[in-house]
């Protein structure tokens, strides 16, 4: 009896092939998937997710190409759609109301940013970009004292900006008129605004050190946007083995982080309580405030990523922008001469433009408004989170539910402008005087919009006009200039030359 019964388990084991048990483990899998990745009744309806990784082979996957990718998508669901990548869960808002309403409305329940790995890999929740809760509302609202301070004080950010536009000039005008490539000269000068700020200095075009810094802020930028940082996302216990290039923008972090922290070293050693010169002074006077280290945000962690994160922040996007008005301006010569006999009329040639100048200068305002409509510099906002189960547009979003906001649908909506694919600053001018435009959110709404807006339209302001004061923008003989974007978490233009031809 027993020899027979014996005889019938091993019969059934060998019966049992490895493919019937690889089978089994594949059924619990993705029951498991199922289970746990199951949407609650009424949530936004999106296109049906594939086990495991969701959505991210139904579009493009490079996120730069996501703000174009999905257009069936947006006719066939509406104004409130969900995306899966991987196990992470989000929705696309699209439409002003129903921005408005998650943003302004609701804003409690939209403050916070998703966790997400790669940026966890290197920031934790340190900083004012990533982080959320107590650590945010702390680091915020120091920032936005500190911007405020820096430029209202002694040294105030319009003559900053007005002595750099003077280095810019004098940089470009030694091209005398030839091709060239604007964009790390560019890229100095906005970056040294911000660097006058949090590290009190700025730097020669020429510095090495400098310019290596700003080779990795736009390498990091265009490969933030990679597949790999995606894949690392969705997968971090599998891709935090593998090689590629999220690697690669760890590496880049920790060299920025090293130069930050390296910062706040020689500012320790020379600090004076009573003066503080800069951003990183602030932040270690304000740190000695509390001796009880568990209870703030306070420390050196965050010192080194929120000075980090206004460095980044307030180097790509700006330069971007005024990469794009450089190109846009040669692209559109009848643009440009306007711009030219604006600035004649109300600047003329001896004196710097101010920002004083904005309001007798609709057109030149004008301009610089349109560049930031047609750039679509970040297209779908930094994303938000929903930080408790809320109801958007009669749907119900869980708490922890990533949330885009699509701005290239804003700025590209066929109903809100008369030509939405052309450039055209007539969007922004009404008989002659500037017009403001409700559906134009480049730097987002609510509370936790963008903090450096007033910085970065001073800049685009004075830059762009102090430029424009001083040449004309043509592009070299032959040379057919390329509107194209590159892929990266802010959107600039492919590399491209111009001409700087001095105007007298
Ligand atoms: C044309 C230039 C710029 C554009 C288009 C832009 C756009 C944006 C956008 C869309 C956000 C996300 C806001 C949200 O979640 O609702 C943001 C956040 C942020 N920006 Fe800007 N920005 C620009 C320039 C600057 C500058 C010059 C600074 C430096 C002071 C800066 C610092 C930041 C910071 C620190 C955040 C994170 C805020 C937070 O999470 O609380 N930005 N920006
Ligand atoms: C965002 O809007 C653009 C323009 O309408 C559209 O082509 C794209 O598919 C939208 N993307 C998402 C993810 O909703």
């Amino acid at each position: 009896m027993l020899a027979i019964a014996g005889c019938l388990v091993a019969n059934i084991f060998s019966a049992i092939h490895l493919w019937t048990l690889l089978l089994a483990a594949l059924t619990l899998l993705l029951l498991n998937d199922y289970l746990k990745n199951r949407h609650p009744k009424n949530y936004p309806p999106g296109p049906r997710r594939l086990p495991f990784v969701g959505n991210l082979f139904q579009f493009d996957l490079d996120l730069s190409h996501l703000h174009l990718g999905i257009q069936p998508f947006v006719k066939k669901y509406g104004n409130l759609i969900s995306l899966d990548f991987g196990a992470i869960s989000s929705v696309v808002i699209t439409g002003l109301p129903l921005i408005k309403e998650a943003l302004t409305g609701m804003e409690q329940n939209f403050l916070k940013r998703p966790i997400l790995a790669a940026r966890q890999h290197v920031f934790k929740n340190n900083g004012i970009l990533s982080s959320s809760g107590q650590t945010w509302k702390e680091q915020r609202r120091f920032t936005l004292m500190i911007l405020k301070n820096f430029g209202l004080g002694k040294k105030s950010l319009e003559l900053r900006i007005q002595e750099e536009a003077h280095h810019l000039v004098e940089a470009i005008g030694k091209e005398k008129g030839q091709p060239f490539d604007p964009h790390f000269r560019i890229n100095s000068a906005v970056s040294n605004i911000i660097c006058s700020i949090t590290i009190g200095e700025r730097f020669e075009y020429e510095n090495n050190q400098f310019q290596e810094l700003l080779k990795l802020v736009d390498e990091t930028t265009c490969l933030e946007a990679s597949k790999s940082i995606m894949f690392y996302n969705v997968f971090p216990s599998i891709f935090k083995y593998l090689p590629g290039p999220h690697q690669k923008v760890f590496s880049n972090w920790e060299k920025l982080k090293l130069f930050f922290s390296r910062m706040m070293d020689s500012h320790w050693k020379d600090l004076n309580p009573d003066k503080p010169r800069d951003f990183i002074d602030a932040f270690l006077i304000e740190m000695s405030k509390y001796p009880d280290k568990t209870t703030t945000s306070f420390n050196e962690e965050n010192l080194i990523c929120s000075t980090l994160d206004l460095f980044f922040a307030g180097t790509e996007t700006t330069s971007t922008a005024l990469r794009w008005a450089l190109l846009y301006i040669t692209a559109y010569p009848e643009v440009q001469e306007k711009v030219h006999s604006e600035i004649d009329r109300v600047i003329s040639h001896g004196r710097q433009p101010s920002t004083d100048d904005r309001d007798s200068m609709p057109y030149t305002n004008a301009v610089i408004h349109e560049v930031l409509r047609m750039g679509n510099i970040i297209p779908f906002s930094v994303p938000r989170e929903v930080a408790a189960d809320s109801t958007l547009a009669g749907f119900h979003l869980p708490k922890g539910t990533m949330v885009l906001i699509n701005l290239t649908a804003l700025h590209r909506d066929p109903k809100e402008w008369a030509t939405p694919d052309v450039f055209n600053p007539e969007h922004f001018l009404e008989n002659g005087q500037f017009k403001k435009r409700e559906s134009f959110l480049p730097f987002s709404v609510g509370k936790r919009n963008c903090p450096g807006e007033q910085m970065a339209r001073s800049e685009l302001f004075i830059f762009f006009t102090a430029l424009m004061q001083k040449f004309a923008f043509k592009p070299p003989i032959n040379e057919k200039l390329s509107l194209k974007f590159r892929m990266g978490v802010a959107l600039s233009p492919v590399s491209y030359r111009i001409c700087a031809v001095p105007r007298q």
